[in-house]
């Protein structure tokens, strides 16, 4: 018996899919489909699948070619597959050409001729609005954040804004939009949605302006400086019906997904402590080194180390304290916030031109969880238990360095209502860390006598 294997997402089942199983079945006796989860899709960078996983495999049962229907979750699965399958042919479209020849030296490997005019990604646009994007802001994290929209159907970054006109003729070069540097309501009016990636002090009142104009609002931390503020900004939204979204970007990758499952499904046991560790030391004129006002470590990295706190232990602490060391001008150059929950407590330590081993660690009665550096862009992390012999991995890989494209969209995922609830990061969680922030920033002014 000739056994073939292919492999696919097949979203929103489309004549090409059935097209490449109809040929591939009849290159042999017995035909294996791998569908991919969605799980599988997002860490290699392929997001906003519109159908499940059960919906894709009903699918091509649905078609009569298939013998059997696998799942396919994870890299380096195909060989295995191929190995333990006893497969002859392996076949996959001619948009793959190449990528696979590393299978020929278990079986015959063959790209069949992609059916012309029709993807999944090209139905995922026709069913959905455009968002056209703005975006506030032209520096790095804005040239970061527009290269990865390219990765997320149904977005267009399509106007820019900075009072600032160097930086914004600069920023245009490159990204061919429309580029305002004075009337905000005339950008507005170009746009659906709104990056905000400005100085820390002018977020608020862009987000508030951009709400009142019914924008979606997607606002890099930290979004204000005050609780009463963070309160007013998601009542502001809820009324005006739009969806408003902190950019703390670590909430929303993969690995983090799975970093708090495995942190609160008995692996570890039950968690006692959490410390939360991130430094840089920077360029000497750079906001976070420099800006005493509204720069320092905490409130640039200060988001990253509270969101595993808050995430795990809720917002609900009993006590908090909040220690820093002082550089020149007063700029916190290292501050440490501890809280304290019944029979818990977490630390968040944070450094502007200070270097520490940037961890995060989680303990429990059973083991402990340990994410190194970069665990904000967390991509593995190891449980270590009592016997130091063993120590389960877990790999959680993400496509794109910079991890924009997986925040991208889970906001469009909310703006076209089709990403469920607001599991992973909360208003209250967001709102939390502004109170935590308005009382970092009531200590330094006191500190600073401004
Ligand atoms: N395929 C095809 N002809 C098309 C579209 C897909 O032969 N017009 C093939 C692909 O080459 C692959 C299989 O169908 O072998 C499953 O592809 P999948 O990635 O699920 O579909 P796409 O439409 O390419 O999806 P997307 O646009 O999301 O990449």
């Amino acid at each position: 018996m000739k056994k073939v294997i292919t492999y696919g997402s097949f979203d929103l089942f489309h004549e090409g899919h059935y097209r490449i199983l109809e040929r591939a079945k009849a290159l042999g006796d017995y035909l294996i489909v791998g569908v991919t989860t969605e799980h599988f899709d997002r860490q290699r960078g392929k997001l906003n699948l519109v159908d499940s996983i059960m919906t894709r495999i009903e699918n091509v049962r649905h078609t009569g070619f298939a013998d059997e229907i696998i799942v396919e979750d994870h890299v380096g699965q195909k060989v295995e597959d191929v190995q333990k399958y006893g497969i002859d042919t392996f076949v996959l479209g001619s948009d793959w050409e190449g990528k696979f020849d590393y299978l020929k030296k278990y079986c015959n490997v063959v790209y069949l001729e992609r059916t012309p005019n029709i993807s999944s990604t090209f139905l995922r646009h026709d069913r959905m609005r455009l968002i056209k994007l703005g975006i506030v802001g032209t520096g790095r994290i804005a040239i970061r954040f527009i290269d990865e929209t390219k990765y997320v159907s149904g977005v267009e970054a399509v106007a820019a804004y900075n009072p600032d006109e160097i930086s914004l003729s600069n920023f245009a070069v490159n990204y061919p939009v429309l580029t305002f540097s004075d009337y905000f309501d005339e950008f507005l009016n170009e746009i659906d949605a709104v990056y905000i990636a400005s100085p820390n002090e002018t977020h608020a009142d862009y987000v508030r302006k951009a709400i009142l104009a019914d924008k979606h609002v997607l606002c890099e931390k930290p979004m204000t400086f005050t609780y009463d503020e963070a309160v007013e900004m998601y009542g502001l939204a809820h009324d005006h019906g739009v969806v408003l979204m902190e950019g703390i970007r670590a909430a929303y990758l993969p690995g983090f997904q799975q970093l708090l499952t495995v942190a609160t499904n008995g692996s570890i046991g039950d968690i006692c402590d959490i410390d939360a560790c991130f430094t840089r030391i920077g360029g000497k004129n750079t906001r976070e080194m420099s800006d005493v006002k509204y720069g320092g470590a905490f409130m640039e990295y200060g988001s990253y180390t509270m969101l595993p706190i808050f995430k795990l232990f809720g917002t609900e602490y009993e006590d908090i304290r909040i220690d820093s060391i002082l550089g020149e001008g007063g700029i916190d150059r290292f501050t440490r916030v501890q809280f304290l929950y019944k029979d818990r407590m977490a630390t968040s330590k944070t450094g502007a031109g200070v270097k520490s081993e940037g961890q995060l660690v989680i303990s429990g009665t059973e083991g402990y969880i340990i994410a190194q550096s970069p665990w904000w862009l967390i991509q593995s992390f190891d449980v270590r238990y009592e016997d130091p012999d063993k120590v389960d991995h877990y790999d959680s890989p993400f496509i794109g360095g910079s991890g924009f494209r997986y925040e991208i969209a889970e906001f469009l995922g909310k703006i076209n209502k089709t990403s469920g609830t607001d599991y992973k990061l909360t208003s209250q969680e967001s709102i939390a860390m502004a109170k935590v922030v308005e009382k970092f920033m009531g200590i330094r002014r006191q500190q600073q006598g401004w």
